[in-house]
């Protein structure tokens, strides 16, 4: 497969056309922001870290079921990709709170949720990705009914899979973001898993195993996200 011009650049990743119209090539960057890109830096490493963990997590996903765009790992830091349409949405799962949350609803950091909390986001940076229900995503024009059903579904069923396999690893998943696109009618996973997307805790003693280390200034932060990609895939 020839890597054709570069289609897109992001905050971390950026894709390449390739000679076949129906795949990209996604490469991870090194490069980090939060806070809507107010804190920049570069963790050495993130780029074979994530494409490695995200890798490994879609070939798991799809065992169970879960169809994504991710079609092989090409280089430690890119792979081939099913060219979605995304969807502009951001799907968060929430197993334990932290983050935003409890800063909107102004409650503490820790607590275990009865059942996964879905919420929905409007991925675009200029509006600073704000929160929107199912009937926004609609009514918006943004994605239909059965889409948007479908979303919501794979997405606690993907919460569901990463949350057996994080249980056996000894971490906590906390929580993660998702975004799906389509291709072909069917709606599919797609953009990355990662310590950049979930949110991930060691049993026992909390540690913070995530880009929290970089967006918190806690520390270790390119050797956590060795650490993670040494649990997750093993040795
Ligand atoms: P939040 O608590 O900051 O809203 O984050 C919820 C989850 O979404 C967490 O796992 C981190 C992830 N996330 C992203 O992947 N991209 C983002 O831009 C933000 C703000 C969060
Ligand atoms: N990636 C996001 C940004 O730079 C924020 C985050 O991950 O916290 O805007």
């Amino acid at each position: 497969m020839e890597k054709g011009k570069r289609l897109y650049e992001g905050k971390a990743k950026i894709l390449f056309e390739t000679n076949d119209p129906d795949l990209l090539i996604q490469r991870f960057k090194d490069d980090a922001t939060a806070f809507d890109g107010i804190k920049k830096g570069t963790i050495i490493g993130k780029g074979i870290a994530n494409n490695t963990i995200s890798a490994y997590l879609f070939e798991l996903l799809a065992k169970d079921g879960i169809k994504s765009h991710f079609e092989k790992k090409l280089s430690d830091i890119e792979m081939v990709i099913k060219n979605v349409e995304i969807i502009p949405v951001e799907v968060v799962i929430r197993n334990v709170s932290t983050g935003s949350l409890c800063k909107r609803y102004g409650i503490k950091e820790g607590i275990a949720f009865k059942k996964p909390i879905v919420e929905f986001y409007y991925k675009d940076d200029a509006l600073h990705d704000p929160l929107m229900n199912e009937d926004h995503i609609f009514g918006l024009e943004i994605a239909g009914t059965e889409e948007i059903a479908e979303m919501r579904q794979q997405a606690l069923k993907i919460n569901e899979i990463l949350q057996r396999f994080f249980n056996s690893i000894d971490v906590t998943l906390i929580d993660l973001k998702l975004e799906f696109g389509r291709f072909k009618g069917k709606v599919l996973l797609a953009d990355e898993i990662s310590p950049d997307t979930c949110r991930f805790w060691e049993k026992g003693t909390n540690r913070k195993l995530d880009k929290d280390r970089f967006r918190h200034d806690l520390g270790d932060v390119e050797k956590t996200y060795k650490e993670m990609m040494k649990r997750i895939v093993g040795d």
